[in-house]
């Protein structure tokens, strides 16, 4: 791997000895990219989890510890039902050739979300390549999967609540490390840098705790069209930035 990326136009530049170690994504722009070719919105889809293969695979070879990517989110059962079992069939692809080529890429892979509501086929799958897995060094990728930012707050507040009419816990003792503890990214370091393709400014429920302090990247480029090229101009105009975490 080099040092040192330049893009042709020499003005971005990627220093690889300072990444982000985590790196969180919101895959949009699936559908719009569909459209754009007269084609029904699942190929968008279709072609969302084949740039998740690539930059999945890219964000090892570069050596980020932490990509989390915005699956599905707890909203994302709105959608027309074609369109919802359309998502959950690339998931369900996706894993069944993870496990089947985990020996080779030793990605190891975790889930954020309540899998709850999933086939039960899809919930082992889950577990199976997160168990297969565990043991991996390297990259670790986070898929949300029926996942929502305050549904995730709720739950660590509901636990908190009961531990403390459970054991009588004084509720002034409660810190903002408990909290992060009970959050579905326990352990996992809060994200550096949140990419949203697309063109749309917003953070739709997504990391809403975690992302206290990240550094946002927005750019018009639609998750099919986003490349290893678009992900490192991210990472170079978050070297550009100062991060200061509310200090001077
Ligand atoms: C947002 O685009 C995308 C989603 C809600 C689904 C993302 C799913 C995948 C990329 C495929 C499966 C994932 C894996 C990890 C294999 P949108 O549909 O809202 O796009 P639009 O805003 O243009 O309509």
């Amino acid at each position: 791997m080099p040092l040192f990326w330049k893009s042709p136009q020499g003005t971005d530049t990627v220093d690889f000895d300072a990444l982000p170690r985590h790196v969180a994504i919101i895959m949009d722009g699936n559908g719009r990219w569909a459209k754009q070719r007269g084609l029904p919105r699942t190929a968008g889809h279709a072609a969302g989890a084949e740039t998740f293969r690539t930059i999945a695979t890219y964000a090892k070879e570069i050596g980020l510890d932490y990509l989390t990517v915005y699956a599905f989110s707890t909203e994302n059962w709105k959608r027309p039902a074609n369109e919802v079992e359309a998502i959950m069939g690339l998931l369900k692809k996706y894993l069944l050739e993870a496990i089947d080529q985990m020996e080779r890429d030793r990605v190891k892979m975790a889930f954020f979300g309540d899998l709850t509501p999933l086939t039960p086929e899809l919930r082992e799958l889950c577990q199976r390549t997160r168990e297969i897995s565990t043991h991996y060094e390297g990259c670790q990728v986070n898929i949300c999967l029926n996942y929502g930012g305050r549904d995730e707050i709720t739950r660590a507040a509901r636990s908190l609540a009961a531990e403390c009419v459970r054991e009588g816990r004084d509720p002034d003792t409660i810190t903002e490390e408990d909290i992060s503890n009970r959050l579905f990214s326990a352990g996992v370091p809060d994200p550096d840098l949140i990419i949203r393709p697309s063109g749309e400014i917003r953070t739709s429920n997504f990391l809403l705790w975690q992302s206290a302090y990240s550094e946002y990247y927005f750019t018009d480029v639609l998750w099919p069209d986003f490349t290893k090229e678009e992900l490192l101009k991210a990472i170079s105009a978050y070297q550009k930035r100062s991060r200061r975490f509310g200090g001077v």
